[in-house]
């Protein structure tokens, strides 16, 4: 699911071809029709929808049209790509387990928008990506993996989330193989267990 470029999608779909995964893009939704990413998915031969939010009374009753949706494509794992909405707990829950996520920050920092201006604004010296199931807290469910990139003196945040958009490609399509392989699972506290080849943190 994607909200604009889509370039986190397009890593995903490319590596599903590259690396030979056992995997297959069964939809690309948006909430946007102008997504720049969707034309990227119909020019690959992709089937792509738009749901788009007018018309809906409450983020319930879009989220609740937005999960038959995707239902309806019967997908093993929904991975969000810069879908950039909020999904309410009802969403949340029907895919339990199964939605991913990917967040431009080393959760649990900066949760939420705006992460490379609050990584400078903070000093912190390390910044990066992290995938995520998600849960009901915003950008707070159980970490798949983490990659991590310096944050360097003359950063701006432009500059820092290109850094971290590149760690981002290679993370999530490294996620995407160990689910494709069935090696990743929630343990019942809720904590992520990854039968790995490729580690699960990483600094680029
Ligand atoms: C990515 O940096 C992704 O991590 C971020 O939006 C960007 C989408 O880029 N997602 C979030 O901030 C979600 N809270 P893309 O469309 O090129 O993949």
């Amino acid at each position: 699911m994607i909200s604009g470029r889509g370039s986190n999608m397009q890593a995903l779909v490319d590596a599903i071809a590259s690396r030979g995964f056992d995997a297959q893009v069964v939809a690309v939704v948006s909430d946007k029709p102008e997504a720049p990413g969707l034309l990227w998915a119909q020019r690959q031969g992709l089937e792509t929808r738009v749901l788009k939010p007018a018309g809906y009374l409450t983020r319930e009753a879009y989220d609740q049209a937005l999960a038959a949706l995707v239902e309806r494509f019967d997908p093993d794992y929904v991975l969000l790509a810069g879908f950039m909405r909020i999904l309410s707990d009802g969403f949340v829950q029907q895919f339990a387990g199964r939605l991913v996520n990917i967040h431009p920050s080393l959760l649990p920092a900066f949760p939420g928008l705006k992460t490379h201006e609050q990584a400078i604004a903070t000093g912190v010296q390390w910044h990066g990506c992290t995938v995520h199931f998600v849960t009901p807290v915003l950008d707070g469910g159980p970490i798949i993996a983490q990659a991590v990139v310096p944050v360097l003196a003359d950063d701006t945040p432009n500059v820092l989330a290109q850094r971290v958009l590149v760690a981002e490609h290679r993370l999530y399509a490294d996620v995407l193989g160990w689910l494709a392989a069935g090696r990743v699972r929630l343990s019942s506290q809720g904590r992520v267990i990854v039968d790995a080849g490729s580690p699960r943190a990483y600094v680029l």
